[in-house]
């Protein structure tokens, strides 16, 4: 069900932002805007600031942003309408009452009667590994070491040899072709009919956080290929946002979540008393799983597969775990290859051990681009120093970062002084200072990384949200096609006119863009800050930010313009001329 922008606008302008932030995080007034602890990421100094006048918030540290609506939806994981409706509630605005549609009704059904195909399948599996016809998978799951108690616990099952069984059961309790279809549990051919699609395999349920049953992954029972067969996506089945394992281990009071590979890894673990393991389903981690993460826990402990492939998804995780503000740290198992086989091998005890002795995630990052340079060789070394440097800069807080100065000059024996030096060196050139580093920030839409004139942009939008003023003055100067960036194009589109209404509210801009990340985008677009001191370095920052924004926007319109465009080329030649004159003749405006 889809709300008016009316209400909308009403539930979110009588949501005063600082009230509801404040419920979450300690603010403090600082000129006419209230700064905390960023809720978002791990920080010591206040970078997350919220505003009054724009209702919105933003971090610098992180690049969170948004409007109220955005805030509980990116701190309490609220879809859009649950966040509507706290909102109101808090408001004391009545919603309309809900009007399921039709359609909105049956789907609900038919996702009802998929959970409830999904149970008895489950049920079946677990019934015919305990029944004669099972012997085979109880005893390669016995001779993997699996207690009767663990394999209760996880459901565990098993598909017989024939490739109809389950099918045959639950026409037998009525359930339409068409239905079964959709569970995902049968493979339709036209010639051979409707087989099962798992058939002598030991089965593993699949459970969202709720225990019920959403899918199913099946092992073969030997070497055979392909080892792992999982249930494809359905309508109750989303891979990316459910975790295996985690209906138990979000209850396990332990003080951090284990986040591992595979489905015997989870239940050699729990076996094994550490109850608090989950893996993914047999895809990379996901940034919704992160988040589903940080639901339940803000400290999470990495272990892959001790090969290639498992560093190179650690590396992946990592900093969609911390983006999602959770603090991360690898685990080693070698000589072993992953937790089943170091416990078969070592014990609960050793693995314990090794849970504590996991590695700092940053440092795991800083080894392994270790390991990717010659050490020998002088040119290896100074790169690998000026990667650090580089990653050492984005730490915010000086404490933080000067204490993982001290511990990688220790570790690699360079000097303080010189990682230092360096990272202010960097700091100056404020290439990538206080940006996060592409992979870490938010995930958004495919793009480059900010540019200057992407900068020039923000820094304008900011600027004439601040004083408005500005826009008057500069007339005809500036117009929304000066904006390259098609989305800033979009928000000047907006936010102009709005102004010209008389009424300013960024707030209300946001709700335009559905995208969460965008969202974040857009609110950073109403906060871009320049440390200008002056009156005097204003003016001459907004002469530069204009004409350099004319420019690039001249340039794009040329390097589109068809060949055979003369007229086209003659008019954005007097363009260039008009901006030269511009340049030399800045009106005088106050900011
Ligand atoms: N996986 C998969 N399909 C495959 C192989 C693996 O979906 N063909 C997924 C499964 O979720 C599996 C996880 O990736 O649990 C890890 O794979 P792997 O390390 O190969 O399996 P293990 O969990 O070690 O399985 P086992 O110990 O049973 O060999
Ligand atoms: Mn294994």
């Amino acid at each position: 069900m889809r709300y008016s922008d009316d209400l909308i606008e009403e539930v979110r302008s009588r949501s005063n932002i600082v009230d509801v932030v404040s419920q979450y995080v300690k603010l403090q007034r600082k000129g006419s805007s209230y700064f905390g602890l960023c809720p978002f990421h791990n920080e010591k100094s206040p970078s997350f600031s919220v505003s009054p006048g724009k209702q919105m918030y933003y971090c610098f540290g992180c690049g969170a942003g948004g409007n109220v609506f955005t805030f509980l939806m990116q701190y309490e994981n609220y879809s859009f309408q649950e966040a509507m409706k706290a909102l109101a509630e808090r408001a004391g605005i009545q919603l309309p009452e809900v009007e399921y549609s039709r359609e909105a009704r049956a789907e609900a059904d038919r996702k009802a009667l998929l959970l409830e195909i999904n149970k008895k399948a489950a049920r079946y599996y677990y019934c015919q590994l305990r029944s004669p016809a099972g012997a085979q998978g109880l005893h390669y799951l016995k001779g993997r070491g699996l207690s009767d108690e663990i394999m209760q616990k996880f459901g565990l099952g098993y598909a017989d040899k024939f490739n109809n069984s389950l099918y045959q059961y639950l026409k037998k309790e009525g359930y339409s072709d068409e239905l079964l279809k959709d569970s995902g549990l049968f493979i339709i051919d036209e010639r051979r009919g409707v087989t099962d699609k798992f058939w002598n395999r030991v089965m593993y349920p699949i459970m969202d956080v709720n225990s019920r049953v959403i899918g199913f992954g099946g092992r073969v029972m030997g070497d055979a290929k392909p080892k792992y067969l999982n249930s494809p996506e359905t309508k109750v089945f989303d891979k990316s946002r459910n975790l295996y394992g985690l209906n138990i281990a979000r209850s396990s009071r332990k003080k951090n979540l284990i986040i591992c590979e595979g489905y015997m890894d989870v239940i050699s673990m729990h076996q094994a008393g550490f109850n608090n393991a989950v893996a993914s389903l047999g895809t990379a981690l996901t940034s919704q799983q992160a988040s589903l993460l940080k639901r339940y826990t803000d400290d999470v402990l990495i272990i892959y597969d001790m090969d290639e492939a498992g560093v190179r998804a650690a590396l992946r995780a990592i900093p969609m775990l911390r983006t999602a503000g959770l603090r991360t740290k690898v685990v080693d198992l070698r000589p072993h290859k992953d937790p089943d086989e170091f416990i078969q091998n070592q014990g609960r005890e050793a693995f314990e051990d090794r849970l504590e002795k996991a590695e700092n995630s940053f440092l795991f990052e800083i080894r392994i681009l270790y390991e990717q340079y010659d050490m020998t060789d002088p040119q290896g070394k100074t790169d690998f120093f000026h990667k650090t440097a580089e990653r050492l800069l984005r730490f915010e807080d000086e404490i933080e970062r000067s204490s993982y100065i001290e511990s990688i000059s220790r570790i690699y024996g360079i000097s303080q002084d010189m990682l230092q030096q360096q990272i202010r060196k960097l700091a100056m050139k404020g290439t990538v200072s206080r940006q996060m580093p592409e992979e870490t920030r938010p995930q958004k839409p495919k793009k480059e990384k900010v540019s200057g004139s992407d900068t020039a942009q923000r820094l304008m939008l900011t600027w004439i949200c601040n004083y408005p003023g500005i826009l008057t003055e500069l007339g005809s100067n500036l117009k929304t096609e000066h904006f390259c960036n098609p989305l800033y194009r979009e928000v000047a589109e907006m936010l102009f006119q709005q102004i010209e209404a008389g009424e300013i509210n960024p707030a209300r801009i946001i709700n335009h863009f559905e995208d969460g990340d965008i969202q974040n985008e857009v609110a950073g677009v109403f906060h871009a800050v320049l440390p200008l001191e002056t009156p005097e370095e204003r003016k001459k920052a907004l002469r530069d930010v204009v004409c350099n924004m004319r420019e690039l926007s001249i340039k794009t319109r040329i390097a589109e313009l068809p060949l055979t465009d003369l007229a086209g080329l003659q008019k954005l030649m007097v363009e260039k001329k008009e901006l030269e004159q511009l340049r030399a003749q800045f009106p005088e405006i106050d900011m």
